[in-house]
């Protein structure tokens, strides 16, 4: 018994092993044997040329070269906002690809940039308004704690030194590498307001484990400089004048805040109600500046939910869900826009609930901090 579960146990580290060998010997076999040379990328029908050193992503070799495409998962294949169309060169769509792409997209040819390997010439479509996306040096002029697990990050832009965006849009932060982890991009929307043409603020949440959060709560240092690019997105204000709800949850409050602070400033006199949910009191963070904003402009009106705060706490305001404070407050919402960030299941616990109340799904814009 003893000498067959011993030849079990040496068959199968002998099996794990030589599966090991084979997978360094094909990655190295694509990293020194396989050279792909020189290849051109043909942007819009041949307006613009790129010669690369083929054999890397799309994604990564465009970055390269200046051209930043969306990407929230750091090139994983799974945030599916690196989409481009290749129209010739692109080779296979991997299994990676098919689940983040429909049939029409499929058949005009749409990929995830970050899963094409560019191994030959290639012709893609990149819209112009990805142009207008720049890489930027900048420094940190503060870390500050905002609640328990989320700070304010703000950052004085160096080089370039100004950038233009839109309420809404958000920015990608390279991490730097730490303890053996590798550095990796990661997606944040903006807090601050589009007139603070020099600076950025972001609100960070630590995610246990994550790479680039972890890299910001414990080794980024105020005073030091760090890359970001953007603006990316197309979550922002409309430009109608719908009555709007806004709804979000934790870091979620970025965006959202960039927004009613641009229409404080802007005078932009849309009714707005934000709802903002969070599990108990110190979660909640930019409480007086939004109660504020609420006495000083009519047309606003902030309800902050609390879904797990103690009975005994005292808080006088909304206890629940920000779904359950929405349906205490309206049952018909026909003719408004709403505006979402968060989580994913946030997002979509909101979304169902609007729809419910009559918003049309093509007036729910939203960002999901998957
Ligand atoms: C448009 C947009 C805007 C955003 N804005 C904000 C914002 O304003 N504020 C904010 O705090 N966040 C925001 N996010 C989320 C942010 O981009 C990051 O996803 C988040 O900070 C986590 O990054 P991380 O590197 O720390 O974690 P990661 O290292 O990416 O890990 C995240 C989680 O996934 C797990 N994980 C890691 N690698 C893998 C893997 N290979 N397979 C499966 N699971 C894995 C980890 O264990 C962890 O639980 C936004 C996201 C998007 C898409
Ligand atoms: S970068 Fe996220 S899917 Fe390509």
């Amino acid at each position: 018994m003893g000498t067959i579960l011993t030849g079990i146990i040496t068959a199968t580290v002998f099996l794990i092993l030589m599966g090991l060998v084979l997978a360094i010997l094909l990655v190295l076999a694509e990293k020194k044997i396989l050279n792909y040379g020189t290849c051109k990328i043909s942007i819009n029908d041949g307006n613009k040329e790129l010669e690369v050193q083929g054999g890397a992503s799309l994604l990564s070799l465009l970055a390269e070269k200046n051209i930043y495409i969306p990407s929230a998962c750091g090139g994983r294949g799974s945030c599916a906002y690196c989409k481009l169309v290749v129209s010739e060169g692109g080779g296979q769509l991997s299994p990676v690809e098919e689940p983040y792409l429909t049939a029409d997209e499929i058949k005009a040819g749409v990929r995830l940039s970050c899963q094409v390997k560019v191994r030959n010439d290639i012709s893609i479509q990149i819209p112009e308004a990805l142009f207008k996306i720049k890489k930027y040096r900048a420094r940190v002029e503060h870390k500050k704690v905002l609640t328990h697990d989320i700070l304010e990050l703000r950052f004085k832009l160096l080089d370039p030194q100004t950038i233009d965006f839109k309420a809404g849009q958000y920015v990608q932060l390279t991490s730097e590498t730490y303890k053996g982890r590798e550095s990796v991009m990661r997606a944040y929307s903006i807090s601050s307001v589009p007139s603070e043409k020099n600076y950025i603020e972001l609100n960070v949440r630590l995610v246990p484990d994550g790479i680039c959060t972890t890299w910001v709560f414990d080794h980024m240092k105020e005073g030091q400089e760090v890359t970001l690019s953007g603006p990316y997105g197309d979550f922002m204000l409309s430009d109608t004048s719908a009555p709007m709800i806004c709804m979000a949850g934790g870091s979620g409050m970025a965006p959202i805040h960039s927004i009613v602070n641009h229409m404080a400033e802007m005078n932009i006199q849309r009714l707005c109600y934000y709802f903002f949910g969070a599990q108990q009191q110190r979660d909640l963070f930019y409480l007086e500046e939004l109660r504020k904003l609420e006495r000083d402009h009519e047309w606003f009106t902030f309800i902050p939910a609390l879904s797990a705060e103690p009975e005994s706490s005292g808080w006088t305001g909304f206890r629940g869900l920000v779904t359950e404070a929405l349906a205490e407050h309206f049952d018909d919402l026909t003719g408004y826009e709403a505006y979402l960030c968060g989580s994913p299941g946030m997002v979509g616990a909101c979304e169902k609930e609007l729809k419910k109340f009559n918003v049309e799904e093509d007036k729910i814009y939203y960002d999901e901090f998957a």
